[in-house]
């Protein structure tokens, strides 16, 4: 189960993390918390979902289908957190990994300050996984971060602030490989892989965040998992559509081969 806004763009959010879990052979089922009027120059507007009506799909949904897995995306309001949180005591489902969605590429604020503070301290213990890019993670622990031991002193900070697993994206700091990693109590993963050159990463967090939930949820541990999502995002970036006059969306097929009937 998503919980997380719609990109009408279709290259980030809900509809990302529809085609991600899709594409990766698993079922999707949503709880729409926003809509995003957006493209892939920028967001246009934003139009929230009444956080009774959040928690109303996903109490129904999972009432019906139990989701093996959660992956939250963007809740833009204190109201909207406390909400979904009194969903997932209802509900019970322990994998859980929250993308602790601040800012659209292009730069536009998409949750306010009372919420960052209620993530930061009552969303982040109760979830498996927290998957923060680095301007996030700067946000959640007030650290700023230029370098690899910049990431792993900040997931260490996430960690005392009792997150269980940590995975900080590596794709905004200037780099020339992409370095990712994943920590938690007992170890530290570093996952490095080849920068793509491209504008074309629009969506990559929702998308990485979808896969970690889907390998997860099939029953691979939550490292693996990370390893796999990683690798298929690059792969997506890798296949640079190139649609769109700003930053534009990943190729989410980039696991799946057409049945040579359907061609
Ligand atoms: N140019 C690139 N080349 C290769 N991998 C990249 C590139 N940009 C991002 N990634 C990878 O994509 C994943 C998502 O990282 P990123 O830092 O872009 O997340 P994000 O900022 O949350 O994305 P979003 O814009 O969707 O919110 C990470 O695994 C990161 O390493
Ligand atoms: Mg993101």
């Amino acid at each position: 189960m998503i919980i997380a806004g719609s990109d009408s763009s279709g290259g980030a959010g809900i509809q990302a993390d529809i085609k991600t879990v899709t594409a990766l052979g698993s079922y999707a089922m949503t709880a729409i918390t926003a809509v995003t009027i957006q493209n892939t120059t920028g967001v246009k507007a934003i139009v929230t979902i009444d956080s009774n009506e959040i928690s109303n799909q996903i109490e129904f949904t999972a009432k019906d289908i139990k989701p093996d897995a959660i992956k939250i995306g963007m809740l833009h309001s204190s109201k909207v957190i406390k909400s979904v949180i009194r969903s997932l005591d209802i509900i019970k489902v322990k994998k859980i990994i929250l993308d602790p969605v601040m800012i659209a590429k292009g730069g536009a604020k998409l949750i306010n300050d009372k919420a960052v503070e209620l993530l930061k301290n009552e969303l982040i213990q109760k979830v498996s996984l927290i998957t923060p890019n680095i301007p996030e993670a700067e946000i959640l622990t007030g650290t700023k971060i230029k370098t690899k031991e910049d990431m792993i002193y900040a997931a260490n900070v996430l960690i005392g602030l009792g997150a269980k697993n940590v995975f900080i994206k590596g794709g905004h700091l200037e780099t020339n490989a992409v370095q990712d990693i994943f920590v938690n109590k007992k170890e530290i993963m570093i996952i490095k892989n080849r920068r793509i050159a491209t504008s074309n990463t629009h969506g990559t967090g929702c998308t990485l965040s979808s896969a970690i939930s889907t390998f997860f949820s099939c029953g691979k541990t939550l490292k693996k998992s990370c390893e796999l999502a990683t690798k298929y995002v690059n792969n997506s970036i890798r296949s640079n559509l190139n649609y769109g006059k700003g930053y534009g969306p990943i190729n989410h097929l980039s696991s799946i081969t057409v049945d040579k009937k359907l061609r």
